[in-house]
């Protein structure tokens, strides 16, 4: 038996005639990927790609886009399956470790995660440092860092295990220091987590319990926090996970990864967007101010856009706004509030896409456009929108991490650039600068 001949890509140079044959790379799904990393060496030229929109930074086994058809999957398991049959913490077990956990697998996982949930008493101390009406943001990108001043026992890198115990410690402690941030800012007590309750119910009850009162949230409540928490859970190499690979190329510890990925979450162009949404949506405040708003979205000379619309890979309707909208729903009614925002944002929805500027560049709802909403319903401060974002992905993000890690050689990434700036030129004495 033969091999398959290698598929390649031959570039030629216009100027010079000079080609180099560049190996294709194939899928599983998606475009195939040219590899050019011998293309410096044969031609001298590096490729330009800012904002790689066009660029491939690392194979992956876990996390799958079809951005034109609207699909998610993780390992192949599709994010409407997923929202509609599993947990969250069953999410986290299958983007980890690949595979859905047999019976006792999930036990066991959700057993450690809960023995995990508390954090060390001293992080307490970290928090007074804050100014009480700091962004919770701010505190999440400062505490999540600190952890690995606490956590000496599994920063070792190189040990699988200490590599899967910081994945558990990540994913069970970041709830607790999101309630803690979002207590400090309220002036409440910290609220200690409960290990007879599921995840999502555990992470509500530290945001909404008092000494004085326990929280108690109905299953309706508790399954549209574990669905909200699924739906955000990994989305392939965007750019908050491609920010905590490139730290972990460095061989950053695993805390210092993900305080990253968190500071990269934040800005409105990513997760800051479902806070956004809803600043818009307060902005826009009636339904006959719709038309001005979209105008000025459509304005290049006007920074204004319309936040929850567009995304960089889904060119169709992203699949998880279908479900959030679901679960939107669900949740008012559950709560029985008849909010006017989300006729507000229906409205606006359905005008944007009947509107040519949006329907050329397929420009859709996108995750964040109905988050707010719902957590807005559930009494979460808009603040915390995007540290909801950050406590879910943090199980994608140190996903991606283990899975970097394991590959047999790491490399730090280094981006290459084009320099455009001047000349050498000599010093110039202070005397004679002009
Ligand atoms: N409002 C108005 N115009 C828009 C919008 C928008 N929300 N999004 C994109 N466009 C326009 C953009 O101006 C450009 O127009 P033209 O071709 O005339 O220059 C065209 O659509 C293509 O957009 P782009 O800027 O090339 O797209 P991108 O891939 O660079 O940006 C995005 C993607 C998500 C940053 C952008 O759509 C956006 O800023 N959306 C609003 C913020 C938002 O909702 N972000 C959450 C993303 S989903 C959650 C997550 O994964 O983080």
């Amino acid at each position: 038996m033969t091999d398959a001949p290698e598929k390649t890509f031959t570039l030629t140079n216009d100027q010079t005639g000079e080609s180099v044959k560049l190996p294709i790379v194939e899928g599983t799904y998606g475009p195939h990927c040219i590899d050019i990393r011998t293309l410096h060496k044969a031609t001298g030229h590096f490729t330009l790609d800012p904002s790689f929109t066009a660029t491939g930074s690392c194979k992956s086994r876990i996390t799958y886009i079809d951005g034109d058809e609207g699909i998610l999957l993780h390992r192949g398991y599709n994010i409407k399956e997923l929202a509609a049959e599993s947990s969250y913490l069953e999410t986290c077990y299958l983007l980890l470790y690949g595979d859905l956990p047999k019976e006792q697998e999930l036990k066991d996982f959700e057993d450690i995660i809960t023995q995990h949930t508390m954090v060390h008493e001293q992080i307490k101390a970290v928090y007074q440092g804050f100014r009480r009406d700091a962004h919770p943001m701010a505190i999440m990108c400062g505490v999540v860092g600190t952890m690995a001043a606490f956590y000496h026992d599994s920063l070792d890198i190189w040990d699988p295990e200490q590599r899967r115990i910081s994945a558990h410690r990540l994913i069970a402690k970041i709830p607790t220091l999101a309630a803690m941030a979002m207590k400090y800012s309220k002036g409440q007590p910290y609220v200690y987590p409960k290990n007879d309750l599921s995840f999502a119910a555990n992470f509500l009850h530290m945001c909404f319990s008092v000494p004085a009162e326990e929280y108690i949230p109905t299953p309706a409540l508790v399954r549209a926090m574990d669905r909200i928490l699924i739906l955000h859970a990994d989305h392939e190499q965007n750019a908050s996970t491609s920010t905590v690979r490139l730290a972990g190329s460095s061989q950053a510890n695993p805390m210092a990864c993900i305080a990253s990925g968190i500071t990269s979450l934040w800005g409105p162009s990513h997760g800051g967007a479902n806070q956004a949404v809803l600043e818009m949506l307060d902005e826009i405040g009636h339904k006959d101010n719709i038309p001005e708003f979209l105008e000025r979205a459509k304005d290049k000379s006007d920074p204004f856009k319309l936040m929850g619309f567009g995304h960089r890979v889904y060119k169709n309707f992203d699949p998880r706004a279908a479900v959030m909208k679901e679960s939107c729903d669900e949740v008012l009614e559950e709560l029985g509030i008849n909010d006017p925002q989300l006729e507000l944002a229906m409205e606006l929805e359905r005008i944007a896409l009947n509107d040519p500027y949006f329907i050329d560049r397929k420009l859709f709802p996108n995750v964040d456009f109905y988050s707010g909403i719902i957590l807005k319903a559930m009494g979460f401060p808009v603040e915390m929108f995007t540290v909801l974002f950050a406590v879910s992905r943090t199980a994608g993000w140190i996903s991606q991490w283990k899975e970097m890690m394991e590959e047999p050689t790491l490399k730090i990434g280094r981006p290459r650039q084009l320099y455009t700036g001047p000349a050498e030129r000599p010093y110039v004495p202070m005397s004679k600068r002009k």
